[in-house]
């Protein structure tokens, strides 16, 4: 297995360009299912991520190319036209749980499906049941059955939804579905992340009546049929924001091109409030990190609060800030696992419950570290960046699932960063 080492100690400037968003690029890819016409897509991330939802969108049948001259994935065509497989599998459910996401489509349009469901992950029991449940009110009969959804509905129609949580996986989900069923469909407290809204972009340039996305209210009138469509991923806010703390971490100076102020709204005001230098130019952000930060406390919330994606990455730049701060995490119940790696690295991290109380130091050292779930690698490689001598981390797998060519594109911005290859 791959491994990366870090030396730290480097500041970091220059430009860095930010790749198309996995988690867009994910329900959008999903949603060609949704037609039988050509969709052409531009800006696909090279990630293990998307790999394996080529990989699952092929075993149903679905033809998918690389169009002329793209380098790696980038540009993509997708025709669902001759689906022969109405199964997602428990092999590529369990490797990445937005697989789930095939379910509305599938359902919505061929009347069943069978889709294995996760199961649990590093960072908690991630259950399915709003989207269940949406899903039964709109009229399909649900059982479980060996660790699989079976999903049938001789017509789906559509419903009044409301989420117990604004879940941003069930909301994508419902709204797919609804898109091709009989009536209106309401989806109450409905996640309003930037992908949320960016799919039902996407849906309505094939034909779908959605109106509200990216508000708690999201309305989809049920059309017949949808079309192809032509569309360019958004930039991945995750990313844009990783490279955002690198540039504090090292008191640095880094232009990220691409990044989307107006998806980082609160994340800005936080590295702000820490003393970090913002400027907001017209499709880049620049960040300049000023000397040691000050220690700012941070919850993690819903959008449009603080990304809990953002939330490892945050708890380093905190370690070593000056000042003692509180991270929250409240979207997920076990997303502190660099906790314990930061702890190796020498980090003054107290972790009661699901607040993590932080003493800033005025650095690391380095250390042999794991990665333990995809945000949390990212966060181990910036601790790198910071910490004296060399950071070896382990099980980088979870790395190459979010982000495009990260130690390519820190080592432009002058890290001292390498993969191992195992
Ligand atoms: C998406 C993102 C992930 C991000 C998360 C929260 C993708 C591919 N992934 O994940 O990077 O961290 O949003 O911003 O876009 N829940 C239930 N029942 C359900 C569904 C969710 O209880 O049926 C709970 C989850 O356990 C979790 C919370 O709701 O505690 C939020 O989950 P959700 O918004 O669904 O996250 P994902 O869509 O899985």
């Amino acid at each position: 297995m791959d491994k990366i080492l870090v030396c730290g100690g480097k500041r970091l400037q220059g430009e860095v360009v930010v790749s198309g968003s996995k988690n867009s690029a994910l329900p959008v890819l999903v949603s060609s299912l949704l037609t039988a016409e050509q969709c052409a897509y531009q800006g696909i991330p090279d990630l293990m991520d998307i790999r394996t939802t080529l990989k699952l969108l092929s075993s149903l049948g679905v033809r998918v190319e690389r169009e002329q001259d793209s380098r790696g994935l980038g540009d993509l065509t997708i025709r669902a036209d001759h689906v022969t497989k109405l199964e997602a599998s428990y092999d590529l459910v369990k490797t990445m749980r937005a697989s789930f996401l095939v379910l509305g489509p599938l359902l919505s349009r061929f009347g069943e499906a069978r889709v294995s469901t996760p199961g649990g992950c590093a960072i908690g029991t991630r259950p399915v049941n709003l989207h269940l449940k949406g899903l039964t009110e709109m009229g399909a009969n649900i059982d479980l059955v060996h660790g699989y959804v079976v999903a049938k509905a001789t017509k789906l129609h559509g419903a009044k939804i409301y989420l117990d949580l604004p879940s941003v996986g069930a909301t994508e989900n419902l709204m797919m579905a609804a898109t091709l069923v009989k009536g209106m469909t309401v989806i109450e407290n409905a996640a309003k992340e930037p992908e949320v809204e960016e799919l039902a972009t996407v849906l309505n340039k094939m034909g779908a009546q959605i109106h509200g996305a990216g508000s708690d209210v999201v309305k989809i009138e049920g059309v017949d049929a949808l079309h192809g469509v032509r569309h360019r991923v958004i930039p991945d806010r995750i990313e844009a924001g990783t490279f955002m703390v690198a540039a504090a971490l090292t008191h640095g100076d880094i232009v990220v091109r691409g990044a989307r102020a107006d998806h980082l709204e609160a994340f800005l005001l936080k590295l702000k409030e820490a003393g970090v230098t913002i400027s907001i130019e017209e499709g880049r952000v620049r960040v300049k990190g000023e000397g040691r930060v000050k220690g700012v406390d941070v919850t993690t919330l819903p959008y449009p609060g603080f990304p809990t994606d953002l939330q490892a990455q945050m708890m380093v730049l905190m370690a070593v800030a000056d000042g003692v701060s509180v991270v929250t995490e409240t979207i997920f119940e076990n997303r502190f696992m660099h906790a314990q790696e930061l702890i190796r690295m020498g980090a003054d991290v107290r972790l009661e419950g699901n607040r993590a109380i932080i003493r800033g130091l005025e650095s690391l050292s380095g250390a042999e570290i794991m990665a333990t779930d995809l945000r949390a690698s990212v966060s181990l490689v910036l601790a790198g960046l910071v910490a004296k001598g060399n950071t070896e981390i382990s099980r980088i797998y979870h790395l190459d699932r979010g982000y495009e060519h990260i130690e390519r594109k820190l080592s432009a911005l002058g890290a001292n960063i390498q993969r191992i290859k195992g």
